[in-house]
Formats: C-alpha cells, structure tokens, sequence
C-alpha cells in the first residue's frame, strides 16, 4: 500500500485504548472531554473498543444509527453512490437530492407550495428555519419564542434559541429577540401572545425535549401554540432533529394524537436519523413558508450532497420496508413497563415515547450508572443527574432490551 494511504488506521491496525485516547488528548479540541472508549467496529446495535471488547449500543451515537452498525443496505447503498457521483455542489441538482426532498415532502403530506433545504446537521436545519422566520417577521416582529430546556443546536443563532446559560453566555452577545417560555405553561403561552403577540416572528419548540431529558410537552400544548401563532401571523417551527424519522415510532412525533394532536407546523426540522449515521439534516418549510427564503437568501455547500440523501432515502426505505415504525412503538412501550418494573429501588420509572427513553433515577447518580452500564458492555448516556437517556437503534430486538433491564435490575450504586 502507498505509505500516504497508510495514514487511514484499519481495523488491525487501531489496538489497544490508551495510546489512541493520548493521541486523542494531543489532537482534539478539549470540547467533549476525553472519550468514554476510542470505537473501532459496530454490526447491528454492537459495537467493538480498541481493546476488542463488544458494547450493546443503547444510545445509537445519540439517536442516529437508526439502523445500526454497518447495515448492509446503508453500506452498499452509499458505496455504490460513492462511485457514481460523490459531491456536487449546489450549482447542480442531483436524482437522490431531488428524491429525497420528493419523499421527505410525501411522508409529512405536505402541502403544495412545501420546499425542503438540506443541511449537514441539526444545527444547521435550525440556523436555516431562524433566517427563514426572521425573515417573515421583518423590523416588525422582532420577537422569537423558545423554551425553557430547549436545545436547538449550537451555531449562533441556533445557540440563542437554547436555554441552557453554560451554553449561551461565554458567546454573548447572541442575535437578539429570543424569549425563553416556562417549558409546556399554557398562561405563559397565552400571556406571550396577549401582550405584543403581533411582534412575535416564529416560536420554536422541541415536541419532546430530548437534551432536557426526555420531556413530552403536555397535551395539547402544540395545539394551543399552532392557534396562537396562526392568530397572530406567526410561524411555528416544530424541531424534530433527535425525535423525528422514526426514533417514537412515527415518522415524526407530532405525527402521535398525544403530542402533536394533528397539527401542521409552518416548519419542521430533521437531522440525525435521517441519515442512519451518515450527516445530513433537512428544513422542511410547509404550504406558503415554503417561499420565504428566496435566491442567494440561505446556502451551503455540501447541503444536500448525492451520498448523504442516498444514506437518507435508504434509511427512511429500509424503515418502511422492514415496518420499523411498528416494532418501535411495541418495543418501545414494553420495555419502558419492564424497565420501570425492574425492582431495583433505584429505578423510579420510564418515560419517553417509542425508542426514545428517560430511565428515572431515585438518586442524582446517573454518571455513576452510565460508567458501571460502560464497564458491564452497555452504551447508555447520563441526560440529566436523574436520568438516563436509551434512544438505540431501531432495529433493537427484545431480547437485547430485556439484556439492559437484567443488568439494571441487579445494578447496586453506592450511595
Ligand atoms: C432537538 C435538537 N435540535 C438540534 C440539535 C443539534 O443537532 P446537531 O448536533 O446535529 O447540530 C440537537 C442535538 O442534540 C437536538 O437534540
């Protein structure tokens, strides 16, 4: 082999943790802290370590790999578009990037008029969906809503429409107008929209916030949000990155009558599963939003690129095809019963929806299980100090559910 090609590690090649987890801590920016495990290999929900030690992956590289590791489909699918035609630019159309705006628009029954903008990323989808409502709202309608817990990405201005401070502050100055709402209070929603609702340009809302911890908004909440916002002239943007494609047993989860009670947003903005792990993300802008954005208004160079929609229309085909939606809905409903029926004491209960999970802690020890679910071979993420997050891949079987609910039904953590 050429020595340059060389410099691209192999499976034989990349053994042994520390030495990588060293080279790790002299290479990359210190954003993420050191890595849990440096990751060789994954088939299926599995994945290998560099010391050759197999993890059940219960967090699917957080709610993305929807159809696992290494699904043949996906892999030949992207090889063999890969060796056709790699990158375009937007200069050019391409058939996958046309089909898969075609399809995305299908399966969310869009109304004529719907445009879709592709991006690389769920921050991106959100930075595209706040110039399309800053737009609409013009000098007049300064004001854009958010709530409280919401995390929408960390661009800036998809960083102004997240709540958490640690986040936002080290960057203030944020683009401005952003209003942050008690999370799912319905007098809050009515008291933003009594006092100056005509200002208001576009409200942004997570159906079900997943960095907050896996938290459904209230029943007709949306509802509510879609009458207001439309009473007013403003757009609603619903931000289905981490619950959208699949991950609760929809193909988005406004689609459930609990959560979404049939409305249609003005936009809807996807990322993660979409490409079953490899990056692209999607604004979808309904009926007349679809025309806000106008030439030379929003742009990107990869957005939309040939392999990334071809990882997507396999994604979303294999999902139909093998009736994903349905197994995520039943499995994801038994294994939160039998989750929070483990008779472990430290175990309150599940919530969540489908196969997107809080694990309910008694005691603020969620780090602690995390490294002790690590240590047994299972990949699951601390959400919050109470609660652990599970969204896997959709293809989980029961059999490897129930692995997880023995292991925490024998869990023991110090107190
Ligand atoms: C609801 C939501 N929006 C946006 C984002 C940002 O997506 P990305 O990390 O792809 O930029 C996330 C990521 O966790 C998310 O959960």
């Amino acid at each position: 082999m050429n020595e340059h090609l060389a410099w691209v590690p192999t499976e034989a090649s990349v053994t042994g943790s520390q030495g990588w987890q060293e080279r790790y801590s002299r290479a990359l920016a210190d954003t993420f802290g050191p890595p849990q495990r440096i990751l060789v290999r994954g088939e299926g929900c599995y994945v290998w370590d560099a010391d050759g030690k197999r993890y059940l992956d219960l967090l699917a590289g957080i709610a993305v790999n929807a159809l696992g590791h290494a699904h043949p489909a996906l892999t030949s699918m992207v090889t063999a578009q890969m060796g056709l035609l790699g990158h375009v630019s937007n200069f050019f159309g391409t058939a996958p990037q046309i089909s898969l705006a075609e399809l995305l628009l299908t399966t969310v029954h869009a109304p004529e008029g719907s445009r879709v903008f592709f991006t690389n990323s769920g921050t991106e989808a959100n930075e595209a969906a706040f110039k399309l409502v800053r737009l609409h709202g013009g000098p007049a309608r300064p004001r854009v809503l958010a709530l409280e817990g919401a995390f929408h990405g960390r661009t800036m201005g998809a960083l102004a429409l997240t709540h958490k401070s640690a986040y936002r502050e080290p960057f203030e100055p944020l683009p401005g107008g952003v209003e942050f709402l008690p999370f799912g209070d319905f007098a809050a929603l009515e008291a933003a929209f009594a006092d100056g609702g005509h200002e208001v340009a576009g409200l942004f809302l997570e159906p079900l916030q997943g960095e907050a911890g896996v938290r459904p908004l209230p029943p007709g909440y949306l509802a509510r949000a879609r009458e207001l916002t439309r009473a007013h002239g403003a757009l609603l943007v619903v931000d289905e990155v981490q619950t959208g494609i699949g991950r609760t047993g929809q193909w988005l989860a406004i689609d459930h009558e609990h959560l979404g009670g049939g409305v249609r947003p003005d936009v809807v903005t996807l990322a993660k599963g979409l490409g079953g792990g490899f990056p692209i993300g999607a604004m979808i802008a309904f009926g007349a939003a679809g025309g806000v954005l106008g030439r030379g208004q929003h742009g990107s160079t990869f957005g939309g690129n040939p392999v990334a929609a071809v990882a997507a229309l396999t994604t979303m085909g294999v999902i139909a095809r093998d009736g994903l939606l349905e197994h995520v809905r039943t499995l994801g409903a038994q294994w939160r019963a039998e989750l929070a029926a483990c008779g472990n004491p430290l175990v309150a209960g599940a919530r969540g929806e489908g196969l997107l999970i809080a694990v309910e802690l008694t005691r603020e020890v969620a780090p602690a299980v995390q490294a002790a679910a690590l240590e047994a071979g299972f990949v699951v993420n601390a959400v919050a100090p109470d609660a652990l997050r599970l969204a896997p891949p959709l293809v989980l079987s029961s059999e490897q559910a129930a692995s997880f609910t023995e292991f925490l039904a024998h869990l023991q953590v110090p107190a």
